[in-house]
């Protein structure tokens, strides 16, 4: 119910005011966001990059105006000529929505999308890095995987994130199985109904781990994203029995979330990738994670009434 409640409130305009205005928030955003520009939040990526690799997501969604899509591609394309620049391109890629870059806009919102992810795959290529593809909520996963295929023509090494919670999933795993073919697999964060999603948590988790039998039975890079201990663990497991090395898939995590449990991982030689999202549209991803703990929530409540 809390759970739903916020995940409405991440796309309502006059929740966005209040809470963009409460003076306790930049506090907590800043634990999940690394800063509001690139140059504020590369001294996280250089930190982090020391020992685990990352993905930089420029914040931003459900853009309904043209030139803010490509003022976003502009912005990734300042981003992947600064990897490229300072060599952090060897441990750093980028994530991608393509709702902020136009896949929402009428009419030729699919095309515009396409376009400018192209433009963003041109520019990591130019810098020697890697584009995932953020998957939004379940109206969109279709046009984010027709998309996925056409850039993979030209740019095989996109990749894409898949949600366990969702129904299809397993059989799109199947699809996207192939060699070189890199998914990072989620429990998923947007509030889905029962026709299309499991809105149970162990049905959920249950669906992740047929799905990540999946992944990591096949010839692709499975990219195992999730801060549940018991879903790390059974993916190293299901690496290990598959014969997978570890330079053969990777564990992903949120920055600022389980920071301690991210090093733990890096130490032992496995692959850690943190996913570092900057910038000044924090709202929609701030409110996801609020979400994703009823703790968190308490907490800010609490930090509203004592300021
Ligand atoms: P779960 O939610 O069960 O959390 C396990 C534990 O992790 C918790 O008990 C807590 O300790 C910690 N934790 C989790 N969330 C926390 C939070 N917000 N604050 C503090 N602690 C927290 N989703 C999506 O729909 N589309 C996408 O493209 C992506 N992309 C993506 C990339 C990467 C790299 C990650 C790690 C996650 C995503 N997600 C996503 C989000 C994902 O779907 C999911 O909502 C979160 O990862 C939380 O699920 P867990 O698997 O961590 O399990």
């Amino acid at each position: 119910m809390l759970r739903t409640t916020l995940l409405a409130a991440a796309r309502s305009r006059t929740c966005r005011t209040l809470v963009e205005r409460a003076p306790v928030t930049r506090g907590l955003v800043a634990k999940y966001v690394a800063g509001s520009t690139l140059e504020s939040a590369l001294p996280a990526v250089e930190r982090l990059t020391a020992a685990r690799l990352v993905t930089l997501d420029h914040l931003g969604e459900d853009t309904r105006d043209a030139d803010q899509a490509h003022e976003t591609v502009d912005a990734y394309s300042r981003l992947l000529a600064e990897l490229g620049r300072t060599g952090l391109a060897d441990r750093a890629e980028v994530s991608v929505k393509l709702s902020a870059v136009g896949q929402f806009l009428p009419d030729d919102g699919e095309k515009i999308a396409l376009d400018n992810a192209r433009r963003i795959c041109e520019a990591a290529a130019a810098a020697g890095t890697t584009v995932t593809l953020d998957m939004e909520d379940h109206t969109t996963v279709d046009s984010t995987l027709a998309i996925l295929a056409e850039l993979r023509t030209d740019f095989p090494w996109v990749g894409a994130v898949l949600q366990a919670y969702l129904h299809r999933t397993q059989a799109d795993c199947r699809d996207l199985s192939g060699a070189g073919s890199r998914v990072r697999l989620c429990k998923g964060a947007y509030d889905e109904p029962a026709s299309v999603a499991y809105r149970d948590k162990a049905e959920v988790d249950r669906s992740y781990v047929r799905c990540l039998r999946v992944l990591m039975g096949g010839q692709g890079y499975p990219m195992v994203a999730s801060h549940d201990p018991r879903l790390v663990s059974i993916a190293g497991a299901l690496a290990d029995s598959s014969g997978r090395g570890p330079g053969d898939y990777e564990h992903q995590m949120l920055y600022g979330i389980r920071e301690n449990e991210q090093r733990r991982i890096a130490e032992q030689g496995r692959r850690m990738r943190v996913y570092v999202p900057y910038g000044d549209e924090w709202y929609g991803y701030f409110m996801r994670r609020l979400a994703e703990r009823p703790a968190n929530v308490a907490f800010f409540a609490r930090s509203l009434l004592t300021n």
